[in-house]
């Protein structure tokens, strides 16, 4: 009897395939999991996690979950076995454990698009040396001497354009407002330049590449945005390429001429890193990329809810108007640090669209170890995704999460409720990812808030919502129609 033979040849590594499964289970049954529902095969959960919902609730994947299973649950998402967190401890314990317990973890598709050298993607040292480069951009010293200025400049460029009556597409000309500043700021280049509309364009071919499946094949979004990617990159690298020429020629001229020297990203980048020529494209591409995409929706997300909330309008009209008196007063033009310093108000302003809009809803991470919290294992190698998002509609953290309140962020407010709000504000991230930007931000929305409230009233022309998709967006563009404002 052959079959006989086959069997007992193969009996041994067939009973040790029995007791691998069993040891494999018994290590699994170890883990105290969280509940939750690995999905299908591969798919999983992914398809359900990324159907669109308005971008002011958690969406319905999300609500149904957090009800079965509690603000911590396992699943199976972008192809991994995940942990997903919408508990406002545990979300802050992994951001302040980046690197010993948990490590930064995009999908592959992000490091194809973004780059190999993006600070998304980078962990370690070489993380650090880049977020250093950023942060020195982006440091306080040049946020109150240089970038407040150039914030303001392009402001009134984008706000002086707008004319009494029209319709126009708000997240279009913030857009336009953000994606000025960061290109001449990162690489001089000049607002309504060809080259810059250009690029400008790109970008936009390029973002839907970024949040679209990584399928590379001919018509997909993710494929047109690799190419918009390399269109991009060799702009980046002409203006290197211009720079290092300029720099060349200055040092070569025997008399010192006075070579117009740029105090840009770029300039700085060549002149005090050793960043190879490959690094330091991708760290400008993303840079312009993380700069540009984010703080636009933020400051649509604040004209969308304005017009909701006339007191709200009111007061920081009252707020803004008091500092123009008093400027006018000392005969100054131009907002300085102080006057920034001053826009308190707008500060909860600020807060509570971040709060409640969420332009980054959730970040993706991994477990370096084995960790235990509140009594759960999160076993080496999961996938963990702490959704910011969730933790700012938490009717148990803030009152009536729907309502859009900037009161709630107000100094002497009387209740305790403001450090506790503040606690679990977490809309830059935190922990040594912490946004290199934040400050910036801040300042854009404060500055194009101002300029708007004193010389605008403004309505919306047409419904339109701010969609998670799960990146924010109006589907319409957030068309409004302005008039000019009767206070001043
Ligand atoms: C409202 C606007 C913005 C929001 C909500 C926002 C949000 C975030 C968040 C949540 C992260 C952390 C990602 C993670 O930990 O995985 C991040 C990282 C980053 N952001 Fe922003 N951002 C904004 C504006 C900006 C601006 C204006 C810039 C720069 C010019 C910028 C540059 C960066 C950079 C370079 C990083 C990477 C930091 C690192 O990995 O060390 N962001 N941002
Ligand atoms: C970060 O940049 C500053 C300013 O250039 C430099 O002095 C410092 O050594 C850098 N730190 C690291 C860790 O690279
Ligand atoms: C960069 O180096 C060039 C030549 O070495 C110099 O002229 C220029 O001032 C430097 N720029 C900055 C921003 O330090
Ligand atoms: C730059 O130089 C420092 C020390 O000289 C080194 O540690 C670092 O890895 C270098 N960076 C790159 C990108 O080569
Ligand atoms: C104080 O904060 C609560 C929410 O925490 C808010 O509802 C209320 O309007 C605030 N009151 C004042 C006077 O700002
Ligand atoms: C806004 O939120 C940040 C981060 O939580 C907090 O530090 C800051 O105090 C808040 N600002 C106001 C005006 O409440």
């Amino acid at each position: 009897m052959p079959d006989c033979q086959h069997l007992f040849l193969f009996l041994p590594s067939i009973l040790s395939l029995i007791l691998f499964f069993i040891l494999i289970k018994r290590k699994q049954r170890r883990y105290n999991l969280p509940p939750g529902n690995m999905g299908w095969p591969f798919l999983g959960e992914t398809i359900g996690y990324l159907r669109p919902y308005s971008a002011t609730s958690v969406g319905e994947f999300m609500h149904q979950h957090i009800s079965r299973y509690g603000n911590i649950y396992k699943s199976n998402l972008f192809g991994e076995k995940t942990i997903v967190s919408a508990d406002a401890g545990l979300n802050k314990f992994i951001l302040q454990n980046e690197g010993r317990l948990f490590e930064c973890n995009y999908p592959r598709s992000i490091g194809g698009i973004l780059g190999k050298w993006s600070m998304l993607v980078l962990v370690g040292d070489m993380h650090r040396d880049m977020r250093n480069i950023s942060l020195n951009f982006l440091s306080n010293a040049r946020l109150r001497t240089h970038l407040l200025r150039e914030v303001e400049k392009h402001t009134l460029l984008v706000l002086t354009s707008w004319k009494e009556e029209c319709v126009f597409s708000a997240q279009d000309e913030a857009k336009k407002f953000t994606f000025n500043l960061m290109a001449k700021n990162i690489m001089s280049m000049d607002p309504a330049h060809p080259e810059t509309e250009q690029l400008k364009k790109e970008y936009v071919t390029f973002m839907k590449g970024v949040v679209s499946a990584p399928l590379n094949l001919p018509g997909t979004a993710y494929r047109k945005a690799l190419q918009s990617r390399s269109t991009i990159l060799k702009c980046i690298e002409r203006k290197m390429e211009e720079r290092i020429g300029k720099m060349k020629e200055g040092k070569q001229n025997p008399v010192p001429v006075p070579v117009p020297e740029e105090d840009d990203l770029l300039e700085w980048v060549l002149n005090h890193s050793n960043l190879s020529a490959e690094q330091i494209l991708d760290l400008i591409l993303s840079l312009l990329f993380a700069g540009h995409e984010t703080s636009s929706v933020a400051i649509t997300l604040a004209i969308y809810f304005l017009p909701a909330s006339p007191m709200v309008i009111q007061q920081l009209r009252e707020e803004h108007l008091e500092i123009v008196r008093a400027k006018k007063q000392s005969g100054e033009a131009e907002l300085n640090w102080d006057d920034y310093k001053k826009m308190e108000f707008t500060q909860c302003v600020i807060n509570e669209t971040l709060r409640l809009g969420n332009v980054v809803r959730f970040l993706h991470r991994k477990a370096l170890k084995d960790v235990r919290y509140k009594g759960y294992d999160i076993p080496c190698g999961w996938k963990v995704l702490p959704v910011i998002a969730a933790v700012h509609l938490d009717p148990s953290l803030f009152d009536h999460p729907q309502h859009f309140n900037p009161w709630r962020w107000q100094q002497n407010n009387g209740s305790h409720g403001l450090t506790a709000a503040s606690n679990n504000l977490m809309a830059f991230g935190g922990g040594s990812r912490l946004c290199a930007g934040t400050e910036l931000a801040k300042v854009e929305m404060a500055v194009f808030i101002h300029h708007l409230v004193l010389n605008y009233q403004w309505e919306l022309a047409d419904t339109d919502e701010a969609f998670a998709f799960p990146f924010v967006d109006f589907p319409k563009g957030l068309p409004i129609r302005v008039f000019k404002s009767l206070t001043i």
